[in-house]
């Protein structure tokens, strides 16, 4: 899988950890920043990959702020964005078989890089359900066409 990566100064450390271990296993990775530890603001690099994975760049999308939370609000504001901020593996996992979430937050600051690595990898072999989670995702993303 092709998957666009993205941080601010808090999740950098993190990043460049889960970088080696996607590749690891066998995923090519494109980071898209921030590319040093000075403090800087996540909705830069949350756009970034946001806009990556909607035009297709990449397949799919990982963030990592120090709580998760606001590269969530910053990549949900994409249109055809679905992200899910998520602090372990089992609502990693339901993200993409129930919600078809095509990006995950993680927090920095919250969990170590074994449940990170745990977390990517429930999502990333997880598959999507479609049936009647396709049907509420749908209505998911009809409310954006109604604003
Ligand atoms: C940065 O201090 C922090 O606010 C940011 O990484 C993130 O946690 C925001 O949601």
């Amino acid at each position: 899988m092709k998957i666009g990566i993205g941080s601010d100064h808090a999740g950098f450390d993190m990043k460049n950890e889960l970088i080696g271990i996607l590749k690891e296993m066998g995923h090519e990775v494109k980071d898209y920043g921030t590319l040093t530890n000075e403090r800087c603001d996540y909705p830069v690099y949350g756009e970034k990959v946001a806009n990556a994975v909607v035009v297709g760049e990449v397949d799919c999308g990982i963030l990592l702020c120090g709580t998760g939370i606001g590269m969530s609000l910053v990549a949900n504001k994409v249109r055809g964005i679905r992200a899910a901020a998520v602090s372990e593996p089992y609502s990693a996992r339901l993200s993409k078989q129930h919600n078809n979430a095509n990006i995950i937050c993680l927090g920095a600051r919250v969990i170590g890089i074994e449940t990170a690595k745990m977390i990517c990898e429930e999502w990333l072999n997880a598959e999507f359900e479609g049936g009647r989670h396709q049907d509420r995702v749908d209505l998911i993303m009809a409310i954006q066409d109604n604003q």
